[in-house]
């Protein structure tokens, strides 16, 4: 078995998010079609609640479909839909196992009936575990996000809960999705790609970015500590001097 890189138990970060991304390209690589690289991809989630669960990391946020991945190719998108029932499905027992919470976040309304359904009971049944949570964004955007949040701030001062004046960062951040979970500490994206793509957009203001190599598929717990290796090598300023 490889050898894990060495961690410093005292800079655990307390919430990881991750842009899981690469599957395509994972699967090409292999000669195998897209959708056996999403699939491949199941399992790197389920060793990543695994590694978080172990470390003491209690918030755990994957971003596994953004408002901009429905015009994909609609075989894709159904394939993707399917593949989301059955790991909800196939793994609420690992959730049990482990005493984790469920959540999902994003405009959860555009997905199909069946998977809001599993959504929701898997958010219930997991509702009272403390050793972490795992956060699923799906049919998210970061701007979606943040405009959902605009129109629920506008519609408080409408009704005359709300005086514009009292309206500061804390409002705004009362309104996301889930305005109890603490902003990143460090946001990873697999398979080389600089770039946000509109993941949490708000919340990232001070994470630390780590960039991987490897796809998706093949971020395994090697890989993961090796993430969180980096950032531990990194120095936190927010804003003030070194
Ligand atoms: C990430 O892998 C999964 C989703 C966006 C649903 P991709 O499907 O984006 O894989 P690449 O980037 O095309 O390789
Ligand atoms: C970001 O990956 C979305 C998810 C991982 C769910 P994409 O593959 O959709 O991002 P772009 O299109 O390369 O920016
Ligand atoms: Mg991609």
């Amino acid at each position: 078995m490889a050898e894990l890189p060495p961690l410093d138990p005292k800079r655990i970060p307390r919430h990881v998010a991750i842009i899981m991304d690469g599957n395509g390209r994972w699967a090409k690589a292999q000669g195998l079609p897209r959708l056996k690289g999403h699939e491949a991809g199941a399992d790197s989630v389920r060793e990543a609640v695994r590694v978080c669960r172990d470390l003491g990391i209690q918030y755990l946020t994957l971003y596994a479909f953004s408002v901009e991945n429905w015009i994909r190719p609609k075989t894709e998108v159904r394939g993707l839909m399917r593949l989301l029932h059955k790991f909800l499905t196939e793994n609420e027992y690992e959730l049990h196992e482990h005493g984790v919470r469920f959540r999902a976040i994003g405009r959860l309304k555009d997905m199909p009936k069946a998977v809001q359904r599993e959504i929701n009971r898997v958010t219930k049944a997991t509702s009272e575990y403390t050793n972490g949570t795992l956060t699923l964004c799906l049919s998210y955007g970061g701007r979606a996000e943040i405009a959902d949040a605009t129109k629920a701030i506008a519609a408080k001062v409408a009704d005359g809960t709300l005086r514009v004046k009292d309206i500061d960062e804390k409002t705004v951040a009362n309104h996301l999705y889930a305005p109890d979970i603490p902003d990143p500490d460090v946001m990873i994206r697999t398979s080389g790609e600089m770039r946000i793509s509109n993941f949490l957009l708000w919340q990232l203001s001070y994470a630390e970015f780590v960039i991987t190599e490897e796809c998706w598929p093949a971020f395994r717990e090697v890989e993961f500590h090796a993430a969180l290796a980096e950032f531990q090598r990194r120095q936190r300023r927010f804003g003030d001097i070194g």
